[in-house]
């Protein structure tokens, strides 16, 4: 492996009610390398999307360290962090979380208000990005008045939007009919073939049967890598 994009090491996220501790992730290790493309599986409840959130440095772990591009993230302010995400970390989610009174241009244009560009430059490199996902002609349009895959389109343009080097998605299928969920797949193919790394929560076999690497959790364990 190149040097890893992505390394957990003895990584654990525990969550303290009360008496009892929820071990989330316990002494997780894990090295993801550039562009590799790897489905996160897993019973619900066994730390997939704590797992995520740590590797998109929107939580921090409560032992080891996260290092992302050989920089161990545990060192960083939250300023620092803010910059990381930006720059390197795009997000899917499973309900595109877009904003309601936007539309489909202004949603993809939200994470470049702090990249400094000016507007026209802004407005250039969203419309390419929709393009890129085939909504070139739905810029105007609002999630309400979209279906679900090009809703999703829209949140994968967004997440692309400032060329990260990652891709995390949490289930991005998951709300899709399987023939829309085969298009955004196809979708994320081609956004790993650019050479980006995917790293994809699924439930579902057909997903994951075509991501290269396969990690299964247990009671926030990985219980199988392959
Ligand atoms: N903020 C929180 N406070 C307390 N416990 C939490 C919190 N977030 C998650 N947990 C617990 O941590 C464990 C792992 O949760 P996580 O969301 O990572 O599961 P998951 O694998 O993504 O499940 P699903 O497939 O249902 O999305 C669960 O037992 C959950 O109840
Ligand atoms: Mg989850």
């Amino acid at each position: 492996m190149a040097g890893p994009v992505i390394e957990l090491t003895e990584v654990s996220r525990y969550y303290y009610m009360g008496e009892f501790v929820i071990k989330a992730l316990d002494n997780v290790n894990v090295r993801i390398g550039t562009g590799e493309y790897t489905a996160i599986m897993g019973p619900s409840g066994s730390g997939k999307s704590t797992m995520m959130h740590l590797v998109g440095c929107l939580d921090t772990p409560t032992a080891g360290t996260i290092y992302i591009d050989a920089e161990d993230t545990s060192a960083l302010n939250e300023e620092d962090l803010a910059y990381l995400r930006n720059a390197k970390i795009g997000f899917v989610f499973q309900q595109f979380n877009l904003l309601a009174k936007m539309n489909a241009l202004e949603n993809v244009m939200t994470p470049l208000m702090y990249a400094g560009y000016p507007m026209r430059r802004r407005k250039e490199i969203a419309e390419n990005a929709l393009e890129q996902v085939g909504l070139g002609d739905r810029m105007k349009h609002r999630p309400n008045e979209l279906s679900g895959g090009q809703k999703q389109r829209i949140a994968i343009a967004r997440a692309l939007v400032n060329d990260p080097s990652i891709i995390l998605a949490d289930e991005p299928t998951g709300a899709l009919d399987s023939v829309t969920g085969e298009q955004i797949m196809d979708l994320f193919e081609k956004i790993n073939s650019q050479g980006k790394t995917v790293i994809m929560v699924t439930h579902d076999p057909e997903v994951s049967g075509r991501c290269k690497r396969v990690i299964n959790l247990r009671d926030g364990h990985i219980a199988e890598d392959r």
